[in-house]
């Protein structure tokens, strides 16, 4: 029997997990929830306030849902799965305990301490002396993280001692962070290079999908304010088979045992942010779900069936699925309203979108508007280029971005250049 999906969220992320879902045999019908114009057309959306949680299961209940798929990390950390599985209802992703992984950081950090994942040096503060009087011990650079969920801005990274003062300012005086900054991680700052590696986990197993590297600040070269996410890449050149092996074992393994041996078996996507140093991999955070606009790219290229996956790894049965990866890199440029993240306008006509039509083009920001796809958020589309290597993978995204037009059409013009980079200095971890 063909299986009804569920999917919870709005952005560029869950209109790439629709299109998976959309396309698989074992699917019969795609639901989104809250969705955006681009989920409309090939799922239904539903309206839906993702806070209240009664809500969203009564939902799933009337449409006899048979898998929810969570696509952001508040849900979760308020224990939709423990409440959907409270009810005999099938979700994917961790229960709320498990969800800590994401929404604490130094819960993070001590579970990782517990099992000696190789992570920077870090201490837990509670107060503003606390940090201050650490400062002597870790040096600069170094970085302060509010524990909490802080959608993606609570991390400051202080070079200097100006930049110091002004974020204990920010943090202490201006309360910017607010409860999440109750208790802070002050750790050593590393440098090296970012990349990121996505698993699905089971409780016990788990399969990676890929990896990928993000592009944060609005402008090019990495400058200038962070941002949910302006472009991504995947593989990056920086992930070897003996690189990611060794994530998998020294890494996502002794994650997944402390987790069972805690008592909540981790079932969901994990994502882990590396930093590698010296060719060695070290965790920057952990993320209970895809990321976005990471999705975009990491499930085009998985080529085996993705509902297959998530739903033998409910049933804790991950070892039953085969992954299959493309070979292809795929990358994805965000088209921006211009502004963003700031002050930005909504409601622009997008045109153009019928000349790309056998491209894939992920919505975010988007509304159906009688026959118009109008714009509604910051980031409005994820186009996605293929190739068989980066360039030419980069070259096909930016061609499709020509086709697209809208008032205040913004896009950084670098994504994957880090990553040509580095495949210039021809270095490679093996
Ligand atoms: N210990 C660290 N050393 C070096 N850079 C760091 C460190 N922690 C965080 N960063 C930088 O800050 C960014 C955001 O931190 P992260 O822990 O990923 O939090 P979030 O994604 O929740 O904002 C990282 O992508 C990385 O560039
Ligand atoms: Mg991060």
């Amino acid at each position: 029997m063909k299986k009804k999906v569920l999917i919870l969220g709005s952005g560029g992320r869950e209109h790439a997990l629709a299109w998976a879902f959309a396309m698989d045999d074992n699917v019969s019908e795609v639901y989104c929830a809250p969705g955006n114009g681009g989920t409309a057309e090939i799922a239904e959306n539903i309206k839906v306030n993702l806070v209240n949680l009664q809500e969203v299961l009564r939902l799933a209940q009337e449409k006899n849902i048979d898998l929810t798929i969570v696509g952001p990390e508040n849900p979760l950390a308020s224990g939709i799965v423990d409440l959907f599985r409270k009810e005999g209802l099938r979700i994917f992703g961790p229960d709320k305990y498990g969800a800590q992984l994401e929404s604490s950081k130094l819960f993070a950090r001590n579970l990782m301490a517990e099992k000696n994942i190789s992570q920077p040096s870090f201490y837990s503060c509670n107060t503003r002396e606390e940090v201050e009087s650490l400062k002597g011990i870790l040096e600069l650079p170094l970085v302060l993280k509010a524990d909490g969920l802080a959608a993606g801005k609570g991390v400051i990274v202080c070079e200097t001692d100006d930049e110091f003062e002004q974020a204990l300012k920010t943090i202490f005086d201006d309360g910017k962070f607010g409860d999440a900054a109750r208790r802070i991680s002050l750790e050593r700052c590393l440098i090296g290079e970012e990349l990121s590696v996505f698993a699905v986990c089971d409780g016990e197993n788990f399969k990676i999908l890929n990896t990928a590297q993000d592009h944060k600040r609005a402008f090019d070269d990495d400058k200038g304010p962070n941002t949910g996410g302006m472009g991504a890449y995947s593989p990056t050149p920086l992930s070897t088979p003996k690189l990611i092996d060794r994530v998998g074992v020294e890494i996502i393994q002794p994650t997944l045992d402390a987790m069972k041996e805690r008592g909540h078996p981790f079932t969901g996507f994990l994502y882990v942010g590396l930093m590698i140093v010296d060719g060695d991999p070290h965790v920057i955070e952990f993320n209970v779900r895809l990321g976005d606009p990471e999705t975009q790219v990491v499930l085009p290229l998985l080529k085996s069936s993705l509902f297959e996956l998530l739903w033998n790894a409910t049933e804790g049965k991950l070892k039953k699925s085969k992954v299959v990866v493309s070979t292809e890199t795929a990358v994805t440029v965000v088209l921006a309203a211009d502004g963003y993240p700031g002050k930005y306008k909504k409601g622009m006509i997008i045109k153009g979108l019928e000349s790309v039509k056998d491209r894939l083009v992920f919505h975010a920001g988007t509304l159906q508007k009688d026959h118009d796809i109008i714009s509604n958020g910051g980031r409005i589309l994820n186009v996605v280029g293929f190739g068989k290597d980066l360039q030419s993978a980069i070259d096909d995204a930016y061609a499709i971005v020509e086709s697209i037009e809208f008032s205040g059409k913004y896009y950084r013009k670098d994504i994957g250049k880090r990553g040509l980079q580095y495949l210039k200095k021809g270095d490679t971890n093996d």
